[in-house]
């Protein structure tokens, strides 16, 4: 639904809204008048979210809560900038009990104490007419071995394969008690405020072991058949529906993208028979947390659209309303998603994470440009997985959503040296504070990282550098295309210099190591073929380079340690090392070259002598250290000088783009 399509859509509903008191006046007089009550269903799922437009907040765990599971001022500053132009925000997933948690910075929703924060954030995004939904899952064999005191349910005995601890096999008496727990907490989320609840039927969680034929190894009336795996569902279901009035939003997989289990026809069955169980809303994502992360959490390297099919089969199928989602992150997504797939509501997790503001810039809301999700899961899901709470690669504000930059009280001038992303985003920072800027950049703007998007499926990661050079010429920011190489007159005239000038590859002293080639190699046009090609290093970079020349080359990729790619997000690192693997790439660890001569590499691997010959060409990758060769040159002049990003420490591009905004910030 467009912008356009929402007034209307708003009409239809209040003309619906008094067509729904003449049915109900039809039924007090003839209530067994199936036509009628059919067309008092169809009229009930339509109208049951109520909501201003579309555009929902997709659950996203943040992490920003402290050990007691209570609403913190981060999530509220969180939640609000995100909130004012969207129908519904999902909170993130509410635990059900203590001990059932994936993090241990989860908000809880398993005891009444709960209620007064919840109300709290939840008054405060009503006030924009937004309504809340209150996410309501099980981890079952999901949750969190690491937490003290968690507990392992599920519909077999078995772990998950790619680890988490052993469960339970729930019994009668356990699955009683888990369905009491689902009600009891809608019971608090109704009292909290929420509008909406919705249940997670999908992920590879407690409920979607029952349904995965994958899972569930039972023998007993929840095992086996279709109708015995969806039983579990239907009483929490039914539960729920009978405990709360609030309208129901059910959450799937519809396929979770492995060979043996959930699969889309079953899903279109199970979603025909929750629509007959009164369900208001269908939220159809894919994937499972134990065995297909990257298709669960939408990384760049799965195809965007796969879920949208999903969606639109059940939407087709089922005639159920339908919450379309995954990788929607551009205006053209959208509009897509409204002319061709007709999609009821669209639900957004980390494009709005990447920018509060992008459900407004599509309604011609706020200005300016959107800045773009890179669906890399690097700064939000990495974060998250490091306990550092929810943050971004692209916004450094992610966490700190209260944070405004004001006007300085005396503008200044700043020179930057070096166009990279940390260069950039603090040209932008001084700019929004009303500096003058003026950004030297010798060759391409985004430095570095113009190499990052060169493997494949990472070509997203170019949007990046293609925002911030939007930005620059949108705000008139001065770039003057020059090497700087000394500190020379003509920078008098600035108030500050700005040093980020980046990194360059460290070259480790191996004897005879003279022609090798560094990581640029790989951005050219005439990619080597059928070479013997040998990798120093494997780190991100080697991986990279790797996964660059795989396709057409022989390759040898060696490290001193063990864990290649180790500085990787991980679900970037699994597939990219999957893909290697595939590709017949031989990997070495705990190998130390000790000699080079000419073609042939001499090595030693636990204790012993190797030999690697006929190589036609080195690589290295064996780190990065920071460039900064002109600091001692601007020091001289009178201005403050200010290193930033990798020039003053080598690391992840969220890093320089963090250390740019909080090094100008206040300038
Ligand atoms: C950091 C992070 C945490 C998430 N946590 C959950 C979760 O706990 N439960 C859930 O159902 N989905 C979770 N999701 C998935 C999102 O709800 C959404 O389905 C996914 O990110 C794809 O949508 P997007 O491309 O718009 O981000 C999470 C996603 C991210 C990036
Ligand atoms: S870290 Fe990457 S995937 Fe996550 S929200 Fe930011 S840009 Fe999107």
């Amino acid at each position: 639904m467009s912008a356009d399509f929402n007034s209307i859509d708003i009409f239809i509903k209040s003309a619906l809204n008094s067509w729904f008191l003449v049915i109900q006046y039809r039924i007090g007089l003839n209530k067994d008048n199936i036509y009628t009550f059919v067309g008092l269903k169809i009229l009930k799922t339509f109208l049951m979210l109520q909501l201003k437009n579309n555009f929902i907040f997709a659950p996203v765990k943040t992490g920003y809560s402290d050990n007691t599971g209570i609403i913190t001022e981060k999530h509220v500053n969180f939640y609000l900038a995100r909130s004012k132009h969207i129908g519904a925000v999902t909170l993130e997933p509410l635990y059900l009990d203590k001990s059932l948690r994936e993090i241990p910075t989860q908000i809880g929703i398993d005891s009444d104490d709960k209620i007064d924060g919840l109300k709290k954030l939840i008054d405060k995004i009503h006030q924009f007419d937004t309504k809340v939904i209150a996410h309501l899952n099980h981890p079952g064999r999901m949750a969190n071995p690491k937490i003290p005191g968690n507990v392992f349910f599920s519909s077999t005995n078995i772990a998950c394969e790619t680890g988490g601890a052993e469960p339970k096999q729930m019994d009668n008496a356990e699955i009683q008690s888990v369905i009491k727990l689902f009600k009891n907490s809608a019971k608090r989320a109704e009292k909290a405020g929420f509008d909406i609840i919705e249940l997670q039927f999908g992920h590879g969680y407690l409920v979607a072991q029952f349904l995965s034929p994958k899972v569930n190894d039972r023998e007993d009336e929840y095992g086996g058949s279709f109708e015995n795996r969806i039983k579990f569902p239907l009483q929490i279901l039914d539960a729920i529906k009978s405990g709360t009035n609030l309208p129901v939003i059910v959450r799937i997989s519809g396929d979770e993208m492995l060979p043996d289990g959930i699969k889309l026809p079953e899903m279109i069955k199970f979603s025909k028979i929750l629509k007959e169980a009164g369900i208001d809303a269908i939220h159809v994502s894919a994937g499972t947390v134990c065995s297909t992360p990257p298709w669960y959490f939408q990384h760049m390297f799965v195809p965007k659209g796969k879920t949208w099919e999903f969606a639109n089969k059940i939407k087709q199928e089922a005639g159920i309303p339908t919450i379309f989602v995954g990788q929607i992150n551009t205006k053209d997504d959208i509009k897509n998603l409204t002319d061709n797939f007709n999609a009821d509501y669209i639900a957004i997790g980390r494009a709005l994470i990447a920018d509060p503001d992008f459900v407004g810039k599509y309604l011609n809301k706020v200005n300016g440009n959107i800045r773009p999700c890179l669906a890399c899961a690097e700064g939000c899901l990495g974060n998250l997985k490091q306990g550092k709470g929810l943050g971004c690669l692209v916004n450094p504000l992610v966490g700190k959503d209260a944070e405004k930059l004001t006007l300085a009280k005396s503008p200044k001038h700043f020179a930057i040296i070096g166009g990279g992303l940390a260069g950039m985003q603090a040209a932008l920072t001084l700019n929004k504070r009303g500096h003058k800027v003026t950004l030297f950049e010798k060759n391409k703007l985004g430095g570095q990282f113009n190499l990052a998007y060169l493997p494949p499926k990472k070509e997203t990661l170019k949007k990046i550098i293609d925002y911030f050079v939007e930005e620059l010429r949108d705000k008139n920011i001065e770039i003057i295309n020059k090497d700087i190489t000394e500190a020379n007159i003509e920078f008098e005239k600035y108030n500050g210099i700005i040093l980020a000038t980046g990194a360059k590859p460290a070259i480790p002293p191996i004897e005879g190591l003279e022609n090798y080639y560094l990581v640029e190699y790989i951005d050219r046009d005439d990619i080597p073929k059928n070479k013997n090609i040998f990798i120093i290093g494997g780190g991100l970079i080697g991986v990279e380079i790797a996964t660059v020349l795989a396709r057409d080359n022989n390759i040898i990729i060696v490290k001193r340690t063990v864990d290649f790619g180790e500085d990787m997000e991980l679900i970037s690192k699994m597939l990219s090392l999957n893909y290697l693997n595939d590709s017949n790439v031989k990997f070495f660890d705990k190998t130390n070259i000790t000699r080079i001569d000419k073609n042939k590499i001499y090595a030693e691997r636990n204790g012993e002598d190797i030999k690697f010959e006929d190589i036609d060409m080195i690589f290295v990758s064996t780190g990065m250290e920071s460039y900064n060769p002109l600091e001692r040159e601007f020091k001289k002049l009178n201005a403050p000088v200010f290193i930033i990003g990798d020039s003053k420490k080598v690391g992840k591009a969220e890093d320089a783009i963090q250390d740019a905004y909080e090094t100008v910030k206040n300038l």
